[in-house]
């Protein structure tokens, strides 16, 4: 699988919005690159792919990861994160992506994981700050990801669960143990 037939796969698959926010993902995924230079053809697949579960419905999105049988906690989370590990898994099984790096970018990309690599941090931040992104706090990402992707990770994670608490929506443990890993750095 090369960029150009990943890119074929999401415009199949996604509305015309969603298929413009993964291009967006994926342009601002490359230019970080540029600082943080990670093996660039799986971090162009992952951020590519990245939302390829998103215009499923959500009991389909369900029976997918029922259907794989090891998404006991990823279930009981709120059923708005369920796209990323889905898409993992639908990438796999439509698509044939076996790299477990990309895979795993996919899954936390948006919970985060206490154990993110780098090329997740990339996809989750790419995400994160995609020019269309346009809400209180996302220009500070953006000038912190120049310096340290921790640190934006951190920012971003801190926007999410305050924006989560105020919403009264549940918050994953991912989500909880990320940001008690890198706030104690
Ligand atoms: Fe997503
Ligand atoms: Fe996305």
């Amino acid at each position: 699988m090369d960029r150009q037939m990943a890119i074929n796969a999401i415009r199949k698959k996604l509305k015309e919005s969603r298929f413009d926010h993964s291009i967006r993902v994926y342009e601002t995924a490359m230019k970080l690159n540029e600082i943080y230079r990670v093996d660039e053809e799986k971090l162009a697949l992952a951020s590519i792919l990245h939302d390829y579960a998103k215009n499923l419905s959500i009991p389909e999105t369900e029976q997918i990861l029922k259907r794989a049988g090891c998404y006991e906690k990823e279930l009981s989370y709120n059923s708005e994160v369920w796209h990323s590990y889905a898409g993992s898994e639908l990438v796999k099984t439509d698509l044939g992506i076996t790299d477990s790096e990309i895979l795993q970018a996919i899954s936390y990309h948006t919970t985060g994981n206490i154990s993110m690599t780098l090329l997740d941090k990339l996809v989750f931040i790419a995400d994160y700050i995609e020019p269309a992104r346009d809400f209180p706090g996302v220009e500070k990402v953006r000038e912190l990801v120049l310096v340290d992707i921790d640190k934006a990770l951190l920012k971003a994670l801190c926007l999410t669960i305050n924006f989560l608490l105020q919403s009264n929506i549940p918050i994953a443990i991912d989500t909880i143990e990320i940001y008690n890993k890198l706030v104690k750095k």
